[in-house]
């Protein structure tokens, strides 16, 4: 159950509402030691573990680290739920769990961006393995993913069953023994996507290979193989399925267990094989390697007749020459052979049969332990990240994860259970660090009132074994080195008699009494921080040197199989330099290890085995109270109940939370002690909670340090809002100004464009007005170039003049000027102009209306200029006929019959003889003029017979018609006036055909009466109009001049 939904008052304040409280199973017992009433007692400690533990609950707190009891039973807290409960939860607000540290480490990474780790300790058996695994999973499931990190989470996970076939045994303590140390990195982006990760491996149980204690196995790969491997793989590489024909795996007379499925997990490691990325052949050739050291196992030697040492069985050389892909004769020679170089000379030696047997098992050693650094660094290369923008040591955080060999103590233990022991101690060293002496320290440097935990400190150990010159290591690797007989016994005296003195060093010899019958003669026995271990000496010096004779080595290099080549390298055999002895190697990868882990935060798991036969429900108090005692964690708690959960330098504290207090943000402009202490009172921590130190505040309870957390979980929405808001206003001004700048720019540039056109054109114009100047003085030159522009420019502007200003119409007499010198031009420009006009005009005329412009032709041919009243009639149209058909006659009408009239006009018709005016009607027939009163048709005039017709020049209407007056039927001429003279004179002189013979007359018109007798009309210019008889029997007509002379 949880406590959740914590609430925030408007004052800052953090306020805790439980919504449901642990339920009683949870309850059992203390989940935080640190509540524990009496804490400096060891029982009421294991008490609590026992209580617990009864309860499955396995997990217990000591602050902030995490005790764990290994349940040896699956207790189903481990499923995708559980992870879900725990994420983002603070630690004390639920029950203990693994997934509680490794949320809380996640969660430091992410909000503090430092480099965690987590460092899991405990003797072997004690759960380390699979408490890495299951954070591990956590991580995997729990963390955001990114687009593709799917598939290095798959190799995260599967990179486990491969270390585990290869680098995992049964031993006596644990059937799933890491025999290996294992630093893993995972890898974070800013995310908090797992993105990769990197394994370092330590120091592999190599020993193991060629031989295992009774009741233990050779690393599971082996079984796996066999057990699990088809009839194919098997028959391919020799092999068969009985583990009991290889001596390799017989020693430990234990092939099979009851815990382990061989089967499913060789299905399992090929599974992940494939995940991880090897192909079937990286496969196939590693599979040839596992099956090669069996192989070397099964190798025999014999001596021959001569002494000399060779191999037996032949179909064991056979398959490895094939299995490792070198040259077999070569292989069985290097077997058999020691080659030396002595003073640059190569010596071979034949090897006596013992000797043939261990450089055969130190091939075999070698090979494994080779492909087992190949496999590490092949696991490595998968699980890179490959993106480099974000592989820059800033954007991407790790939280590394320690899975090592823990503490183990055997009836014979050997120099690999001493590195392993040796490791142990190392990191018992880095916790004691950490967690007991820097903390202590720190008070007292600090200035904290402070009442010293005593704890056991084992530097000594650590000194014991890796001191310069004195240490077991430098005196180990001096016999190695050193000319002469050298053994392991030699080792053993040296040893007793450099740390004769030393208070955790006892051998057979030093001790004496109870001591001395449980140290054999070849052991020694340091007294570990976890225990007494007795080591027997025999084949420190040969693991520590680590020899493999340079003859197998050069066999080795050669290699077909490529996994090989990778393993062995020519420089290695060209070298003549000696390399650094197996521990020396070790001491050095651990201290680089410890340097690691040093640099990172770290959170602690101690990991307790409740009882040695692996069962489930039994605890083993004696057990428990021994780890503990050397887990040191009483004083843990001892330390940690009396001093702070948390601590921080004040920068970094008033940093992180100075949002919280209004005196404190933004920034903080005092002291920065004074800072933090106005912080805490506004957060009203209690005197009790916290300290302040010379440079850092100190925090008692994680409570108070979650609540402040949770305080500032709260104020994150206002200060995202201020981020935010100061973002859109950094984004809108860059963007303003980025749109300004733009502006600016195109408006610049805009400008240049517009003032360079202006400046051309002004310039332009310059030079115009300069060659119009210059043309303008040279204007009457011959062209010439000064002056050619001047003319064109003058012509054009002439032809642009005549376009703007072309007479309206052919009457309109109007024309531009034209220049000097374009006069002809112009003049053909008018004609053409004229005639073009003219063509349109008369293209536009209509039938009727050309016929009446014909008409006015003809009339103005007549009477232009010669008539007076002419030019009034000019405006006046000419109708077709004055009289309609219901106007004349019916009587007349047929008397013309076909000879129809065309054009009639009533006129007035004066007597040749006293002039009496009377009204007529006179009609134009096609071929006669017809004078016609009422029905009556008075005088016809062929057109044929008609002369002439007469009218004045003035504006009166008369006109005479003259006839031939010796035609009989003429009674004379005509006299007759009309108001339409001009019209009436026209028609009748078109039809007639008489255009010639129409005389305009001046002053007076004679006409001819019957009989030879002549008359005579007289005009005069008057003021109206008068026709009146005159004497001498002329007619008088007096007409007004309408137009002047
Ligand atoms: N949390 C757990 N729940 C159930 N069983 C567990 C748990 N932890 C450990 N075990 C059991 O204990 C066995 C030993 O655990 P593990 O291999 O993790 O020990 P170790 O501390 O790594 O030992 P070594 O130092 O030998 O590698 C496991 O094989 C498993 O059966
Ligand atoms: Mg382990």
């Amino acid at each position: 159950m949880r406590y959740r939904a914590r609430e925030v008052g408007v004052d800052g304040g953090v306020r805790l509402v439980m919504e449901s409280a642990l339920t009683a199973r949870d309850r059992v017992g203390v989940q935080d030691f640190l509540l524990l009433e009496n804490f400096t007692s060891e029982a009421a400690f294991i008490e609590n573990l026992r209580r617990r533990f009864k309860e499955n609950l396995v997990y217990t707190y000591i602050g902030s680290v995490l005790v764990s009891v290994n349940p040896y039973k699956d207790l189903e807290i481990y499923s995708r739920q559980h992870m879900e409960r725990y994420r983002g939860v603070n630690f004390y607000e639920i029950s203990p769990h693994i997934f509680a540290l490794a949320d809380n480490s996640y969660r430091a990474l992410r909000t503090e961006r430092r480099d965690q780790c987590l460092l899991i300790s405990g003797e072997s058996g004690a759960g380390k393995t699979e408490a890495s695994k299951k954070i591990l999973l956590y991580y995997i499931s729990t963390c955001p993913a990114r687009d593709n990190s799917s598939y290095i989470r798959d190799r995260l996970l599967q990179s486990n069953p491969v270390l585990e076939a290869f680098g995992n045994a049964k031993t006596l303590r644990n059937d799933n023994s890491s025999r290996f140390g294992k630093y893993m990195d995972i890898q974070f982006d800013f995310k908090g996507c797992p993105i990769g990760g990197h394994i370092l491996s330590y120091l592999l149980e190599k020993t193991r290979v060629v031989h295992q204690n009774h009741g233990e196995r050779s690393f599971h790969i082996f079984y796996q193989l066999l057990e699990g491997g088809d009839q194919e793989t098997l028959k391919r590489r020799g092999l068969e399925r009985n583990a009991q024909s290889y001596h390799y795996l017989v020693k430990g007379s234990c092939p099979r267990v009851s815990s382990i499925n061989d089967k499913s997990d060789w299905k399992a490691v090929n599974k992940a094989l494939a995940v991880i990325g090897f192909n079937e052949e990286e496969v196939e050739k590693l599979l040839d390697i596992v099956a090669s050291v069996l192989h070397l196992g099964n190798t025999q030697f014999g001596e021959d007749e001569e002494g000399e040492t060779h191999i037996t069985t032949d179909t064991q050389l056979r398959y490895l020459t094939k299995l490792l892909g070198v040259s077999g004769t070569a292989l069985s020679q290097a077997l058999t052979h020691r080659k030396i170089i002595a003073k640059g000379e190569e010596m071979i030696s034949p090897l006596n049969l013992e000797q043939a047997m261990s450089s055969r098992d130190a091939l075999a050693k070698a090979v494994y332990s080779r492909t087992f650094t190949w496999l590490v660094a092949k696991i490595n290369q998968s699980l890179a990240f490959k993106d480099d923008i974000y592989y820059s040591g800033k954007c991407s955080s790790v939280i590394g994860l320690l899975d090592i060999y823990g503490f183990e103590v055997f009836q014979i233990n050997s120099f690999e259970q001493f590195c392993i022991n040796y490791c142990n101690e190392k990191l018992q060293q880095l916790l004691i660090e950490l967690t007991l002496k820097s903390e202590q320290e720190e008070y007292e440097a600090e200035g904290i009132a402070w009442e010293p935990v005593n704890y056991f400190d084992n530097k000594i150990i650590c000194d014991l074994v890796e001191e310069k010159h004195k240490g077991i290591i430098a005196l180990l690797d001096e016999e190695c080195l050193r000319p002469g007989d050298a053994t392991d016994i030699t080792f053993l005296e040296k040893m007793e008699d450099t740390l004769r003195n030393h208070a955790h060093f006892v051998t057979h010899k030093l001790s004496n009494g109870k001591t001395r019958k449980a140290v054999g003669r070849e052991e020694f026995r340091l007294l570990h921080y976890a225990g007494e271990v007795n080591y027997n000496v025999n084949g420190f010096l040969d693991k520590n040197n680590d020899l493999l004779y340079r003859n197998l080595k050069e066999v080795m290099c050669l290699s077909e199989n490529p996994i090989m080549s990778q393993c062995f390298h020519q420089e290695e055999v060209n070298d003549q330099k000696r390399p650094d002895t197996a521990a020396t190697q070790f001491k050095v990868s651990l201290a680089r290890l410890m340097e690691i882990l040093m640099s990172k935060e770290p959170s602690y798991m101690r990991c307790i085995k409740p009882n040695d036969g692996k069962q489930p429900g039994r605890f083993d108090e004696m057990l428990v109270r021994h780890q503990v005692k050397y887990l040191g964690l009483m004083e843990s708690l001892r330390v940690r109940r009396a001093g702070f959960a948390y601590r921080r330098h004040y920068q970094a504290f008033l940093q992180r939370y100075k949002s919280l207090c209004p005196d404190t943000w933004p920034n903080w402009e005092g002291n920065l002690q004074d800072g933090v202490a106005t912080l805490v009172k506004h957060l009203s921590y209690k005197p009790e909670e916290y300290k302040l130190g010379r440079s850092k505040i100190f925090i008692r309870f994680p409570k108070t340090l979650f609540i402040t957390e949770d305080a500032l979980e709260a104020r994150k929405p206002d200060l995202a809002t201020i981020l935010q808001t100061s973002w859109r206003g950094y984004r809108e001004r860059s963007s303003y100004h980025r749109t300004r700048h733009a502006v600016i720019t195109i408006q610049s540039w805009w400008r240049g464009v517009k003032d360079r056109r202006k400046a051309r054109r002004r310039r332009e114009a310059a030079n115009t007005i300069r060659s119009l100047i210059k043309g303008f003085i040279l204007r009457n030159e011959p062209r010439c170039s000064d002056n050619e522009f001047y003319l064109a420019h003058v012509r054009f502007s002439f032809l642009m003049t005549l376009k703007r200003n072309l007479p309206k119409n052919v009457l309109d007499q109007s024309w531009p000027k034209p220049p000097t010198g374009i006069e002809e031009a112009s003049e053909h420009i008018h004609t053409l102009w004229l005639r073009n006009t003219m063509r349109h005009y008369c293209r536009r005329v209509q039938p009727e209306w050309k016929h009446q412009l014909e008409q006015k032709v003809i009339a103005s041919e007549m009477f232009r200029n010669q008539k007076d009243c002419y030019p009034q009639s000019v405006p006046k149209l000419f109708l077709g006929t004055r009289l309609e058909a219901d106007q004349i006659n019916l009587k007349v009408i047929q008397t013309l019959g076909n000879d129809r009239m065309k054009y009639g006009v009533p006129v007035i018709k004066y007597d040749r003889h006293g002039f009496k005016p009377r009204p007529r009607q006179l009609l134009l027939t096609a071929s006669a003029v017809v004078l016609v009163q009422e029905a009556k048709i008075k005088q016809k005039v062929d057109y044929g017979t008609l002369l002439s017709i007469s009218v004045s020049t003035l504006s009166d209407g008369f006109f005479v018609l003259h006839v031939p007056t010796n035609n009989t039927k003429q009674k004379g001429d005509l006299v007759l006036q009309c108001d339409h003279v001009i019209e009436t004179v026209t028609k009748l002189a078109i039809m007639a055909d008489k255009i010639h013979n129409v005389n305009v007359i001046d002053d007076s018109i004679n006409f001819a009466v019957a009989r030879g007798k002549v008359g005579a009309i007289d005009f005069t210019i008057g003021a109206e109009l008068r026709v009146v008889k005159a004497k001498g029997g002329h007619l008088a007509v007096t007409a007004p001049r309408l137009n002047p002379a």
